[in-house]
């Protein structure tokens, strides 16, 4: 029977991290995964494939539509569609081939099966009709999440998706209507659209990408209706039926009231996703969960039942990758006796559409409901000198500040590249940094991030090019 510091239940991001962070901890580490790759939900059929869709629909479409304005003649861009599949999983197998690289490098021992908690100390590793326990001193639940599912509505990931089957279809779809519009929804409902779907987003609240700043999906909204997304808010689907030629999808107000049939190729459900722990024998263990089927956590990541942690999608908090990370590089700390700790109130989130949406901090929203005082900062980039050589002029900083020390309290950007801007917001936060500071912080001209700079002077009405 083998010996462990730690045991780890899961390889998606917060589970390799923790692995990693532990061994240069200096433990003797095993990871345990059921699933033939490793990388979890995020490297397999998550992040990584859907940004690599998106990222070649992109291509496609700015060769169909924004070379020749440039003066760059080609002639109609053709879909090979099995070529950007192909695309896609060279990008899937290259990140599964890191992990495993990390693994290797690391000295990290890989168990591939079920992983089961017998009790403190103990885990099960069962594949193929065979198990073995193994014995470890600490052990890290990162089991992740999995998709949620609309009762009546049955998944065949053919006609009737979630995201992994809309990360793989094999016909672009002439109608596809999405049911959620949150990341999912929007991200790969941007990939098909591309690549030539009509595409119907159906929600149940009465804005799109709840959870950001409002105004900021409001204009997001208008931008993804001016690329043909067409929009059914307050309303809910409550069931699809299929024939030989279209399925038929029943749509009502949220509120209730008359039914309409809205008829599509796919159906692709994105309503969230689920803490998973199927298999993993938490009850039995002792182990428990929160209202919402969670692994309850203290502040320092540990259960109810001595030596085991739990980390990621399965534990309360954003289904972000990065946090799930964070969280492991935390809890491998703190086993090794040092102070890991996570800012959840630094946790930057994402879309990564045409254009990109990214935010951390509080929205305004959110502090109109807590009674903060605030001050506000925009800047378009219709007045920021490279988007407009560029001709990519969509979109805004946003900046929040507290009216009394002028605190940054939430950043929020819609534009290309906000993924890659936010960042700085987010050093200067966790630094309690101000306004001010931001706006005296030189940035290099020509770039977007200049916007960044004249939202932040926008706080104190001083902005210079608008
Ligand atoms: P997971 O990545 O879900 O990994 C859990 C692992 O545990 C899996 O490999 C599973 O097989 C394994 N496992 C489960 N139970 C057992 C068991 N009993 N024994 C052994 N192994 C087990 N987040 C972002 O931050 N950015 C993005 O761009 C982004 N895009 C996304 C796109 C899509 C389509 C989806 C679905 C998600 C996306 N996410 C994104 C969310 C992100 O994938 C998750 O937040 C992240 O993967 C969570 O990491 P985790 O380590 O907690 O769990
Ligand atoms: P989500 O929580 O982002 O959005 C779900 C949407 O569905 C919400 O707008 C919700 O109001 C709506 N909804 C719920 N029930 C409904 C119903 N019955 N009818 C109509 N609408 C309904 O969840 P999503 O898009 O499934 O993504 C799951 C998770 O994956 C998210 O938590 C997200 O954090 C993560 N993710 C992150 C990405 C990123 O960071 N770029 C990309 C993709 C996913």
């Amino acid at each position: 029977m083998a010996t462990y510091d730690l045991v780890v239940i899961g390889t998606g991001p917060g589970g390799y991290v923790c692995a990693v962070r532990a061994a240069q901890l200096g433990m003797k580490v095993a990871v345990v995964e059921k699933n033939a790759t490793l990388g979890g939900t995020c490297l397999n059929v998550g992040c990584m494939p859907s940004k690599a869709l998106l990222h070649a629909s992109e291509m496609f479409e700015e060769a169909g539509h924004s070379f020749a304005k440039m003066g760059v003649s080609v002639s109609s861009p053709k879909l090979d569609l099995p070529a950007m599949m192909n695309f896609k999983q060279q990008g899937i197998d290259g990140n599964v081939k890191g992990v495993e690289f990390l693994m290797k490098k690391n000295k990290i021992d890989v168990l591939k099966g079920t992983g089961k908690i017998l009790g403190t100390g103990k885990v099960e590793v069962s594949a193929d009709g065979k198990s073995q326990v193994v014995e470890t001193k600490n052990i890290v639940i990162a089991t992740g999440s999995d998709i949620a599912r609309l009762k009546g509505i049955d998944i065949d990931e053919k006609r009737i998706v979630s995201s992994t089957g809309a990360l793989s279809l094999e016909k672009v779809p002439g109608r596809l209507l999405v049911i959620g519009a949150g990341v999912i929804g929007l991200e790969l409902g941007s990939v098909w659209r591309r690549l030539g779907s009509e595409v119907m987003v159906v929600e149940f609240l009465d804005r799109i990408l709840p959870g950001m700043d409002g105004e900021i999906a409001k204009q997001f909204q208008r931008i993804l209706e001016k690329q043909g997304f067409a929009f059914k808010l307050a309303s809910k689907v409550t069931g699809v039926e299929a024939n030989s030629k279209a399925l038929l999808a029943k749509i009502e107000p949220a509120s209730g009231g008359a039914a309409e049939t809205i008829e599509a190729d796919v159906v692709l459900v994105c309503i969230g996703r689920t803490p998973y722990t199927d298999g993993l024998g938490l009850k039995e263990a002792g182990i428990a969960l929160d209202p919402r089927g969670r692994v309850q956590i203290d502040p320092h990541f540990a259960t109810s039942l001595k030596g085991v942690y739990a980390i990621g999608d399965v534990v309360a908090g954003p289904m972000l990758a990065h946090k799930a990370e964070d969280e492991g590089v935390a809890v491998a700390e703190i086993i090794a006796g040092q102070a890991g700790h996570v800012n959840y109130d630094v946790i930057p989130g994402v879309v990564y559409t045409t254009p990109e949406v990214s935010s951390v901090g509080k929205t305004e929203e959110e502090l109109k409901q807590a009674g903060t005082a605030y001050t506000v900062g925009k800047f378009p980039f219709t007045a920021n000198g490279r988007s407009k050589v560029n001709q990519t002029t969509d979109g805004f900083v946003k900046i929040l500040a507290d009216a009394k020390t002028d605190r940054l309290l939430g950043v929020h950007i819609i534009g290309r590249e906000a993924g890659e801007m936010i960042h700085e917001a987010c050093v200067l936060m966790e630094f309690g940094g101000s306004a001010e500071d931001l706006a005296r912080t030189c940035h290099a001209h020509p770039t977007r991030s200049e916007a960044v700079k004249e939202a932040a002077l926008a706080v104190g009405k001083r902005a210079i090019h608008m």
